[in-house]
């Protein structure tokens, strides 16, 4: 069994990063990136600090903008808007999820396009869908760039996706079904409706689980030798660890780890390479704009 050490490949990716940003022409700014970050759910913040700590290693510029929890929709798009406009501002992300009086899908039709490096406006999704050049969502383009790093050849795999999330299991069945390496998959999609989901994922050379919920994928729905990619970060409750939880996986990674050709942990693993496919777009979108 090998381990897909994320946190590793995420480090070498940022150093790739960090060097393409050094190395920019006199007279162009570093890249800016602008996360909103909506009240203070712990997670969010979690994440959020993450992601700004990993724009300064890289030499990336990033500004934290913070809303009450109470903010209006139309104070949050008018902060989007204000950013939209701002040159000096190459890519933005609006952290999810947000108060329920706040309609998502109307915050992410605000972003500009050509700055949501987060991938989630629907001409980017209709751009992923079609093949075209895109910003991917940084989870699956983080779990397709960790495959890429160890050589991993999927041409030809079943793979099955775990979950049908906007952000994860539905960008991700794409990429794995696109005719490129990696990718070229059998891809089979599953849900909470899904009959017999263990005799799919018993037929998967690769899985992907995506579905939320603390070791979901045990042993005996994996066949001997399949890639196991474990995209859950769930705090559970433990109470010999300081902060009086832990972060858990999807899988049940003690027992599925040793009848594995390859899998993930968590932490790590997935969330590692989440940050720097962000960091990748944000280049990719300086790039894009400066140059
Ligand atoms: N919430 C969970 N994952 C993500 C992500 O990749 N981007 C944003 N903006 N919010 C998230």
């Amino acid at each position: 069994m090998v381990l897909l050490d994320g946190k590793k490949t995420a480090l070498e990716l940022r150093e790739k990063l960090k060097l393409e940003v050094q190395n920019r022409p006199e007279g162009v700014s570093a890249p800016h990136l602008a996360a909103i970050l909506v009240g203070n759910n712990g997670a969010s913040e979690t994440y959020v600090a993450s992601k700004v700590k990993s724009c300064e290693a890289a030499g990336i510029r990033s500004t934290l903008i913070r809303m009450d929890a109470g903010v209006s929709e139309s104070d949050l798009l008018q902060e989007i808007d204000k950013l939209n406009k701002d040159a000096d501002v190459d890519g933005i992300l609006v952290q999810l999820p947000l108060p329920r009086h706040i309609d998502e899908l109307k915050v992410t039709m605000a972003v500009n396009p050509a700055k949501d490096v987060d991938g989630f406006h629907p001409e980017n999704i209709g751009r992923l869908t079609l093949g075209m050049d895109t910003f991917v969502p940084a989870t699956p383009f983080g779990i397709m760039l960790l495959l890429e790093a160890y050589g991993i050849k999927t041409s030809g795999m079943h793979a099955v996706v775990v979950g049908r999330s906007a952000i994860v299991g539905t960008p991700m069945s794409l990429l794995l079904s696109r005719n490129s390496e990696p990718g070229n998959c059998t891809v089979t999609i599953t849900h909470s409706r899904t009959k017999n989901l263990m005799s799919l994922t018993k037929q998967a050379d690769l899985i992907v689980a995506a579905l939320g919920k603390p070791g979901f994928l045990t042993a005996d729905m994996v066949k001997e030798g399949a890639i196991v990619i474990d995209v859950g970060i769930t705090r559970v409750e433990d109470n010999n660890s300081e902060k009086g939880y832990r972060i858990s996986g999807d899988v049940d990674f003690k027992h599925v780890a040793p009848i594995c050709s390859y899998i993930t942990p968590v932490p790590g693993g997935v969330g590692a390479m989440t940050i720097a496919a962000l960091l990748t777009n944000t280049v990719t979108a300086w790039r894009r704009r400066r140059f």
